[in-house]
């Protein structure tokens, strides 16, 4: 492992940052970084948490000898994250020569479209807009709506922003980051020869940055104390609004053998550090079922860098791919030092946030079986805005029914009525074997509240709750 020394792109050349020289701690948010910086100060901050995207910056990787950009929010990405990638800010989208600059359309089709009146979100809507034109993602309204979910605008109204989107991808030419991208990619490559795991020791924290399993696994056991991070879209807001301090960490977002996907004999294999959006593009083919779930997923910047392993191993109650890998029969991989093993999804969460991972222990991955013919899969979710939010409940369901209509087995499993995601087994017992129709399930929602007794917090009372519930259910019957 290579010590102490973060290395990235910025402005067209290589930074370096030895972090026992300068101010900054390895968690150091990148937003923070920025702010510090002379001619960066565009990025803004409005919430740091992942909800406003004012902060929004664009990663260029390198994938396959070719650089691929991602949006990402800056307030929830620690510094040494960006070890061996492109950072472009706003202030490096328009051409500048001597006194005139010449804008990138993007920004230009803001300015002709009145995209743009306070202007505190104006870098990060910009950034969006940046990272869908250098995307292959179609443009269609659904596409641009959806691709700035994560950006709030309370001045211009999003008509205007709409269009310029619209306008900036009409006539998409090269720009001059695709001119650029042969001198780009040599430097990211220089970089990446002298190897991109990194171990960043100061006073104050530990930093573990492995690029490979095999690393990772010996960190994992020689340093049982680091907290382990992935997107870190879960951890950094922690930092950011409860000044939690971690003394360790062990980033493990580096290391490709964990964001493998593929098919197998009985069932789909996805590596625990597999982003959301990757494996949104993934289900989009292979299982188009679970599509509305992703569409209503946090937002294009956390969905870029967030992981399934994070989220489920934060084991949340509220957490969306829980009960959903509950109904779909999913099962985990566990991995330490010594050997592998594995959990059924839902005995991996012990309780409130907690899993049974032992302190030596990664998550692996996840396999899926195969649905098999006729089976029925759907999910819901219910929250206090559509876009860019938690669940206050969810459901998610797998049915089969034999040739007569009959319920042959069933599985519900709800998020966010118990102190995590749990299968409602009252309900299941009493569906089996009977038709599946409306009356049965009226009757089978009464049958929630032996399940369930869901608790009263800041997002909802428990009586909304077990009536959401009750028609989460009925729902399922179309
Ligand atoms: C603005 C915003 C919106 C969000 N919206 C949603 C939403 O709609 N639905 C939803 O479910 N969640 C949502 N979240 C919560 C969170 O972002 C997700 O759960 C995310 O998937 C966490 O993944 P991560 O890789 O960023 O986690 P990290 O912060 O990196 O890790 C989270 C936890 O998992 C552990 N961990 C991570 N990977 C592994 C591994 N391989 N092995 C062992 N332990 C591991 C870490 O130790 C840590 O405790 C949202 C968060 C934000 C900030
Ligand atoms: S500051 Fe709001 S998303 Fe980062
Ligand atoms: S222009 Fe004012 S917040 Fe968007």
């Amino acid at each position: 492992m290579n010590t102490g020394i973060l290395k990235f792109v910025l402005d067209g050349q290589i930074v370096e940052i030895d972090f026992n020289k300068v101010g900054f701690l390895p968690s150091t948010t990148v937003l923070n970084y920025l702010r510090s910086l002379h001619g960066h100060k565009g990025t803004k901050e409005g919430c740091a948490e992942g909800d406003c995207g004012a902060c929004t910056v664009v990663l260029g990787e390198l994938v396959d000898e070719k650089i691929r950009y991602r949006s990402v929010d800056s307030c929830l990405l620690f510094l040494p994250a960006i070890h061996g990638k492109q950072l472009i800010t706003v202030e490096n989208l328009a051409i500048r020569n001597g006194r005139e600059t010449l804008l990138h359309p993007v920004q230009q089709a803001l300015v002709e479209q009145y995209g743009s009146q306070c202007g505190f979100c104006t870098p990060g809507i910009a950034m969006s807009l940046f990272a869908l034109f250098k995307s292959d993602i179609e443009i269609s309204r659904h596409n641009v709506i959806h691709a700035l979910a994560g950006n709030l605008c309370r001045c211009t109204g999003y008509d205007s922003i709409y269009r310029a989107a619209l306008q900036a991808y009409g006539n998409r030419q090269p720009d001059q980051f695709e001119e650029k991208e042969p001198e780009t990619t040599k430097l990211l490559q220089q970089i990446h020869a002298e190897g991109i795991s990194l171990e960043i020791k100061t006073i104050d924290q530990i930093y573990l940055l492995p690029s490979t399993l095999t690393e990772a696994i010996e960190i994992r056991a020689s340093n049982p104390q680091a907290r382990i991070i992935n997107g870190a879209t879960d951890t950094a807001i922690r930092q950011n609004k409860t000044h939690e301090f971690l003394l360790a960490l062990l980033d493990i977002s580096g290391v490709d053998e964990l964001k493998v996907i593929r098919r197998e004999n009985n069932g789909f294999y996805i590596g625990a550090g597999l982003s959301i959006e990757s494996f949104k593009a993934f289900s989009e083919k292979e299982m188009p079922f679970l599509l509305p779930m992703f569409d209503v997923f946090a937002s294009w910047q956390i969905r870029n860098v967030a992981s399934i392993g994070g989220n489920l191993a934060t084991a949340s109650p509220i957490g969306d791919f829980i009960p959903l890998f509950i109904a779909l029969n999913a099962r985990l991989e566990l991995i330490n030092h010594q050997g592998k093993r594995w959990v059924g999804m839902e005995n991996f969460i012990t309780g409130y946030r907690q899993n049974c991972l032992e302190k030596n222990e990664l998550l692996l991955g996840i396999h899926i079986p195969y649905a098999g013919q006729g089976v029925v899969f759907k999910t819901e979710k219910v929250s206090t805005r559509r876009d860019l939010d938690i669940s206050t409940l969810s459901i998610a369901m797998r049915l089969e029914l034999d040739t007569h209509n009959k319920v042959q087995d069933i599985i519900l499993a709800y998020g966010g009525m118990a102190d995590r995601p749990k299968r409602a087994r009252h309900v299941e017992k009493f569906m089996m074997g009977k038709t599946w129709s409306k009356g049965n399930i009226q009757e089978a929602r009464a049958l929630i509240e032996n399940d369930f007794t869901p608790i009263s917090d800041a997002r909802s009372g428990s009586e909304y709750r077990m009536a959401a519930a009750k028609n989460l259910l009925l729902k399922m019957l179309w």
